[in-house]
This record gives structure tokens, C-alpha cells and sequence, in this order.
């Protein structure tokens, strides 16, 4: 049995019959031929679980660092990540190599081969923009397959790989294409997040010779720094719920009733109601259960103070989504992958 605490930010302690590590397509290959009959858990840095107890099955992790630019042309570039590299580790190489397009996603926890799982997501930009194709084993074949972007049906914080192939694959890279320019600007960047464009300007003003991209970059961190917890400092999973979308119809009898609610419309004609806002209305914002606790600067996120369990953090989660439920109807959904 193998401790997992070192493996999820929540930093709740767990276990696994054990935890395997691969490079590439090939090890993942031996490893399904030598334990055929295993069930198996790929993560990254753990930072999108809540582990609960046990986890009787083999964890799978990939130890690929690799970053390595294989096209490039005077519009764009194409970048293979395995599936290990850290996901903030790619945006810095990007914004370093003057690369446009993941400079909105700083900062966000987690590695590259679950940001084609989860389809993370900040600021106005989705890790779906980026990917091109995903490079997995497949757990019944043990071929490797590359799948184009087209095919895994990306959705906001979710695609096949999440659902339909929960238990098809083991990605083992993803290649995303990011934007060259000889000259980036201003223009080409993504500020259309209401705060971004002040944030950038702020920034700006305090970092006269950076780049723009650089400056986008630190702008989005100085946001993320402000509202959400640490992540080595502090156990969480960032946002623990993801926002719910509700009819055009419900939306408008919750504005009758209260009339400050934030709404925002999706592309799809439904209305996006923040959780973060639903959970405070509720009165959970800085609410605290024993090292089980409900962020007071961003009431979506739940964190781990100390020596929470994962129970704890989850009959936590269950409650704040019973009120939110009786007061306002709305089913709230986890974001983070419960195990
Ligand atoms: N709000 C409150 N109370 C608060 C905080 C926020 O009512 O204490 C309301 C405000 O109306 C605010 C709105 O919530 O305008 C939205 O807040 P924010 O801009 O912080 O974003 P979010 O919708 O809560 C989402 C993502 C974050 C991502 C930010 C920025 C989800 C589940 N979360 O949060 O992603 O960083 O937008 O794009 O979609 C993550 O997935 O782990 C994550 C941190």
C-alpha cells in the first residue's frame, strides 16, 4: 500500500495498491501487459481529486517532462507536452518563447496531460483552444492512438476523456499550437474576462520593458494570488464545484426574486450563475468544520486547513450543495473527481 498524500493538493491522506510511473507509450503498454487485470487511476498532480479512503487499484503517473517544439511556420507553432510536464511550467516556456495563445491559463494547477481530461479553463480561455491532438494507450489494445481535438468533444471542464473513455486511455502527450508573431501586441491578446484589461494595464504600468504576453501572465497570477488558496501552502483542489448553467426562464424568475444576482449568457442560450455567489448567498463563505473549511475569499473552492479527510471535505461539499439545492433549486456539480 502506498501513500497518496504526496500525490493529491488537497492533501488528504489515502492509499493505493501502489503508484507507477511511465515516460511514454511504450511503458504504458508494459505496464497494462503486466498487470492485465488491475483497475487503474491516471493522474497528474492530483489537483482535481478528492480521495476518500482506499483506492484499490493502481495509480498511474506519468514522469514525461518533455516539451519540444515539432512544427513551426511564420503563424504558429506546434508544441508536444508529455503528459507530465507541469502545466504552468508549458505557459512559461510559451510566454518566454513569445508563443500566443496559454498566457490566460498561469498559474493553474496541474500537469499537461490532464489539461486534455479536464479542459481547464480561466480568463476567457480553455485548454481546448490550444489542443490540437492527444496521444494515448489504449487500455484494451495497448496501441497507441493519436486523437484529434474534434474527436474527444470538449465541453466546459469536461470531454470524452472524462466521461465516454473514463477507462479507455492512458494519455501519454498532448500537442497544442500556440500563435507566433515577429511583433505580439496588445491586440492579439485575450482580455475580454471583465478585470483582465484593468489588471493588464495595472501591470503593465509596473513591468514597463516586459512583453505583452509576460505582462498578461503576471496580471493573471497577481488575480489568481489574490482570490484562490496556495496550493502548497494550503490543501485544495481549486474549484471544488463547477458553475451551473440554468434556463433562460429560471434565470429570469431568480432575478424577480433577487434582483443582484450575476448572470452571464453562454454561447448555448443557457445563464451561467456563478457558484461562487450561490454558496455565499447560502452563508457558507469562510465556513469552517474542522480543517474542512469553504475559502472566505472564493466560497467555490473547498479547503483543507490542516488534517481534514477526504469524508470530511466531501460530507462539507454535500451540505453546502443540499442549501444551495432548497434555496435557489439549482444542483451544483463537482468540478473535482471524487474517488
Ligand atoms: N463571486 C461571489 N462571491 C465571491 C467570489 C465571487 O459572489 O466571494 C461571484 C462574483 O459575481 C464574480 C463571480 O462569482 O463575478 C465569478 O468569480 P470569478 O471571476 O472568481 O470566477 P469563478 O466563476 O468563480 C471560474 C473558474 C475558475 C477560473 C475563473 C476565472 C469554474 C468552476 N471556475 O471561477 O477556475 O480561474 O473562473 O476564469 O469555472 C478552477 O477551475 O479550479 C478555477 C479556479
Amino acid at each position: 500500500m502506498t501513500s497518496l498524500i504526496e500525490h493529491n493538493t488537497f492533501h488528504v491522506e489515502a492509499t493505493a495498491n501502489d503508484v507507477l510511473y511511465y515516460h511514454d507509450a511504450t511503458d504504458i503498454a508494459k505496464l497494462l501487459t503486466k498487470y492485465p487485470d488491475a483497475k487503474i487511476l491516471p493522474i497528474g498532480s492530483g489537483s482535481n481529486i478528492l480521495f476518500t479512503g482506499h483506492y484499490d487499484g493502481l495509480i498511474f503517473k506519468s514522469a514525461n517532462k518533455d516539451i519540444v517544439v515539432t512544427e513551426q511556420n511564420a503563424d504558429s507553432v506546434l508544441i508536444r507536452c508529455g503528459a507530465g510536464v507541469v502545466w504552468d511550467d508549458f505557459v512559461r516556456y510559451c510566454v518566454e518563447h513569445d508563443y500566443q495563445g496559454a498566457e490566460n491559463l498561469s498559474l493553474i494547477p496541474g500537469t499537461c496531460g490532464a489539461s486534455a481530461v479536464q479542459n481547464i479553463g480561466a480568463y476567457g480561455v480553455e485548454a481546448k483552444d490550444l489542443i490540437v491532438s492527444v496521444e494515448a494507450v489504449n487500455r484494451k489494445t495497448r496501441e497507441t492512438e493519436t486523437i484529434e481535438q474534434e474527436h474527444i468533444n470538449y465541453g466546459y471542464r469536461t470531454s470524452n476523456f472524462k466521461t465516454l473513455w473514463a477507462d479507455t486511455y492512458v494519455i501519454s502527450a498532448v500537442t497544442y499550437r500556440l500563435k507566433v508573431a515577429t511583433h505580439i501586441t496588445k491586440g492579439l491578446l485575450n482580455l475580454t474576462y471583465r478585470g483582465l484589461n484593468e489588471a493588464y494595464e495595472k501591470m503593465s504600468a509596473s513591468m514597463p520593458h516586459a512583453t505583452p504576453l509576460a505582462v498578461l501572465r503576471h496580471a493573471v497570477i497577481a488575480i489568481r494570488e489574490q482570490k484562490l488558496p496556495p496550493v502548497d501552502t494550503i490543501g485544495s483542489a481549486g474549484s471544488f464545484f463547477m458553475n451551473p448553467a440554468v434556463s433562460t426562464e429560471k434565470a429570469r424568475l431568480l432575478q424577480e426574486k433577487y434582483p443582484d444576482m450575476p448572470h452571464y449568457d453562454n454561447a448555448d442560450g443557457t445563464v451561467k450563475i456563478p457558484a461562487a455567489w450561490l454558496i455565499e448567498q447560502c452563508g457558507w463563505k469562510g465556513y469552517r468544520e474542522g480543517d474542512a473549511a469553504v475559502y472566505e475569499r472564493q466560497p467555490l473552492v473547498l479547503v483543507n486547513y490542516g488534517k481534514a479527510t477526504g469524508k470530511q471535505i466531501l460530507n462539507l461539499s454535500r451540505k453546502i450543495q443540499n442549501s444551495v439545492r432548497e434555496k435557489f433549486g439549482i444542483e451544483l456539480r463537482t468540478e473535482a473527481i471524487i474517488i
